[in-house]
This record gives C-alpha cells, sequence and structure tokens, in this order.
C-alpha cells in the first residue's frame, strides 16, 4: 500500500455567508450544503486521486446515514475503507460556514472519530503496509503515536499538525516530515518555548526539531526545509471561492508524490497547484482535483 492516512471523517455542513460571523452576531446564509470532509478523510481522497499511490484510510464511521455517505465518497475516489471501524456514535460533523472571500470557520464535533481510541489489528494491518503515512491532529494523538510506531521501519510519516495542539516528546520523536500552516508553526513554536517569534524564528525552531519541514503559506506558496536546504515553493495565483480542506488537498496530493518516489520539494509543487485548483471549486472532497488537471496545471 504506498499510502495510509489515519485521521478523521466528517460530515460537512455549510452555510455560505458574506463574512464570518462575529461573536454574537447572526447572519443569513445564500446556501446550505453538505458533503464529505474530515482532515484525515479529505487526506485520503486527495491522495488516491493523484494517480498512482494505492490508498488507504484508517479511521471511524457512525453506522448512519452519513457514514454511509462518507465510506461512498472515500470509496468513489479509490480508497480502500477495510481499516474503518464501525462505531456505535454518531459519524463526526463539522459546522462550516464559508465566507464570500473564501475564508471558512470551522466547528468540529467528533462523533465517532472520538471512539478511535486505539489500533484494531486490521488497522494495524494496513498501517504496516504503508510506505506513507498520514496523520493529522483531529483525532486522539495517542492513536496518531500508535500508528506512527506501527509503521514499517524505512516508511514516512508525514504529521500535519492541525488542528493545533500541543505535541508530546513521543510524538515529536517520529515525525519525519511536519506539515504546518504559518499559524499552527507560530502556534508549535510558543509549545516548545519561544512565542513571539515570527515566522523565521518558528521555521528555524521547529526545523531543528524535525527531520524537513513544510510550512503552506495560503496565496503565498510553501516553504520546504529538507536536507538543510531551504526551498520556497511559489503560489499558483487563483481567486479563491471556498478554502476549505485546500490545506487537506496539499498534504494528500504531497503523500502520493513522495510514495511514487517524490522528493520533498517535488511533493510540495504539485500539492501547491492542487491546492489551487481546490480553493477555486466548493467542499471538500468534492473540491480535490483529479491527476490529470494538476498534471495539465503544472
Ligand atoms: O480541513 C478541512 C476540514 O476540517 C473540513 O472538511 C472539516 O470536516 C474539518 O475536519
Amino acid at each position: 500500500m504506498g499510502v495510509v492516512v489515519v485521521g478523521s471523517a466528517n460530515m460537512d455542513v455549510v452555510a455560505r455567508v458574506p463574512r464570518i460571523p462575529g461573536p454574537g452576531e447572526t447572519l443569513l446564509a445564500s446556501s446550505f450544503t453538505r458533503g464529505g470532509g474530515g482532515k484525515g478523510a479529505n487526506q485520503a481522497v486527495a491522495a488516491a486521486r493523484a494517480g498512482g499511490a494505492a490508498t488507504a484510510f484508517v479511521g471511524a464511521l457512525g453506522q448512519d446515514a452519513d457514514g454511509e455517505a462518507l465510506r461512498h465518497s472515500l470509496t468513489g475516489a479509490g480508497v480502500d475503507t477495510g481499516a474503518v471501524r464501525t462505531s456505535g456514535e454518531p459519524t463526526g460533523t463539522a459546522l462550516i460556514s464559508v465566507a464570500d472571500d473564501g475564508e471558512n470557520a470551522i466547528v468540529v464535533v467528533g462523533g465517532a472519530n472520538a471512539d478511535l481510541t486505539d489500533l484494531d489489528s486490521r488497522q494495524r494491518e494496513a498501517i504496516e503496509g504503508a510506505d506513507v503515512l498520514l496523520a493529522q491532529l483531529e483525532i486522539d494523538p495517542q492513536v496518531v503515536l500508535a500508528a506512527a510506531r506501527a509503521r514499517r521501519p524505512g516508511a514516512v510519516f508525514v504529521l500535519n499538525a492541525a488542528p493545533s495542539q500541543e505535541l508530546a516528546d513521543d510524538l515529536w520523536a517520529e515525525v519525519d516530515v511536519l506539515v504546518v500552516n504559518e499559524h499552527e508553526a507560530a502556534d508549535q513554536a510558543a509549545w516548545l518555548g519561544a512565542p513571539d517569534r515570527g515566522l523565521e524564528g518558528a521555521v528555524e525552531l521547529l526545523a531543528a526539531r524535525v527531520g524537513s519541514l513544510v510550512v503552506t503559506l495560503g496565496g503565498k506558496g510553501a516553504l520546504v526545509i529538507a536536507d538543510g536546504a531551504r526551498t520556497e515553493v511559489p503560489a499558483v495565483p487563483v481567486t479563491p471561492v471556498d478554502t476549505t480542506g485546500a490545506g487537506d488537498t496539499f498534504v494528500g496530493v504531497l503523500g502520493a508524490r513522495l510514495a511514487l518516489g517524490d522528493d520533498l520539494v517535488e511533493a510540495a509543487r504539485w500539492g501547491s497547484v492542487a491546492a489551487a485548483l481546490a480553493v477555486q471549486r466548493p467542499g471538500a472532497q468534492s473540491g480535490v482535483p483529479p491527476a490529470e488537471e494538476v498534471r495539465a496545471a503544472r
């Protein structure tokens, strides 16, 4: 198996609003949609759609219509769902406001995702077969740690530290590639005892802590630190419609390209182009572009 993604799956419940509401504010939405989401499931869909790397998802879904719909979205993209656990809890839900400028605000109700407190034998077996293991922090970090430890020697563990959460030392010790955005980089630097250092300070600190680092910079591209070298990956200029899941598209495609043998800089270039396409269409999983479109846009 090329890529195994361990993480969350949510039904995204999305209201389109003129701007993100402030505290205590009520806004009228111009539309309401539901669609496949969850950082883990989004990354699995992106890795599978990148083409060429077999992809499996390890997570938990409820025994409900949302769970069925999410399983269908994953398998439809070509993701192996044989290691998805069925939970007695309802499928995870994300309440999302998407503003007219494409920005979003998200509240996640964990549901079945929170039920994933350990790995069963089927899930361990899937992880042991991975060339690249992707995980995020929308599930129990102990499960992320167990997954990282279950990977075979030589398999690359990519941690997307989103949403922000302080990492335990034993998890830091497993990370081969850390992927964060600017805010997450600042959060991790603060937890490492160096707040208010600015982006450069945070990058320096995090790069000293992990073998390889990718900082996504939205419309400014991405910064890759690998093998002691620093590379700026330019952004593809686009007008965003919906940024939900764009970071997940970046990480999923990056993981697939690493599994196909690209180095980290080249993998980040693919991820960056795919994310630029993703922000031009609505929805998280529905926004993930197929490999042909990404290839054509490079
Ligand atoms: O990263 C975007 C995702 O975050 C959404 O799909 C939502 O489900 C939350 O997990």
